[in-house]
């Protein structure tokens, strides 16, 4: 996917650029937006030194200049990417940002290497299974009892896989 202004997702001119350490605090911050229960910020930190790790920022235009709206952090291993966690700031969901966000981590990940793409998503994640399908992920497996909810149940994974190639 292009860069900075290369992309329009509906009427919005977005971006999805490559994230450094310097941003750790705002890919913290923004995940912290999207979920009720965010990694961290010493969690993102250690992502940085991950092997094969890359994050991506999701910026928009606004009148006060391009604003961060979301965010991925993938991890490549031996020409398999996973995507680790993705997300859009409520604010700017449901304007095609998020399946945008989505296919910038695809090309950004086919371009090191890899040649599928793996994720997990709680089986209670309507809204994101909807945009993995739509984007050509489908399910593979189902981890029990993966997830532990604030309220302290649990809830399964579902995996998910998309080929990379062809
Ligand atoms: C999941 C998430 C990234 C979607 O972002 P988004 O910018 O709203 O997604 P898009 O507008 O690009 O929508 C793409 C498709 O996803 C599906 N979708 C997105 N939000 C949905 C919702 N609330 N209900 C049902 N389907 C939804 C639709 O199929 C949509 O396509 P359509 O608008 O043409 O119908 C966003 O809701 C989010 O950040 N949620 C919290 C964090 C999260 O759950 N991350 C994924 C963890 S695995």
């Amino acid at each position: 996917m292009g860069g900075p202004m290369a992309e329009e997702a509906r009427d919005i001119r977005a971006s999805a650029v490559l994230a450094g350490p310097f941003d750790i605090d705002l890919l913290a911050r923004l995940q912290a937006l999207c979920f009720d229960q965010p990694w961290g910020r010493d969690f993102v930190a250690r992502m940085f030194a991950v092997p094969g790790g890359f994050s991506v920022l999701l910026k928009v235009n606004a009148r006060t200049g391009r604003i961060p709206v979301g965010f991925a952090m993938c991890q490549l291993v031996a020409g398999e990417a996973e995507l680790l966690t993705l997300g859009v700031v409520p604010d700017y969901c449901r304007r095609g940002l998020g399946r945008y966000l989505l296919r910038s981590c695809m090309d950004k990940a086919a371009a090191r290497g890899a040649t599928i793409m793996y994720l997990e998503v709680s089986e209670k994640n309507h809204a994101a299974q909807r945009l993995y399908e739509t984007a050509g992920f489908s399910v593979i497996g189902r981890r029990p009892k993966y997830y532990k909810e604030i309220d302290g149940s649990q809830t399964d994974a579902l995996n998910m896989h998309c080929s990379l190639v062809g």
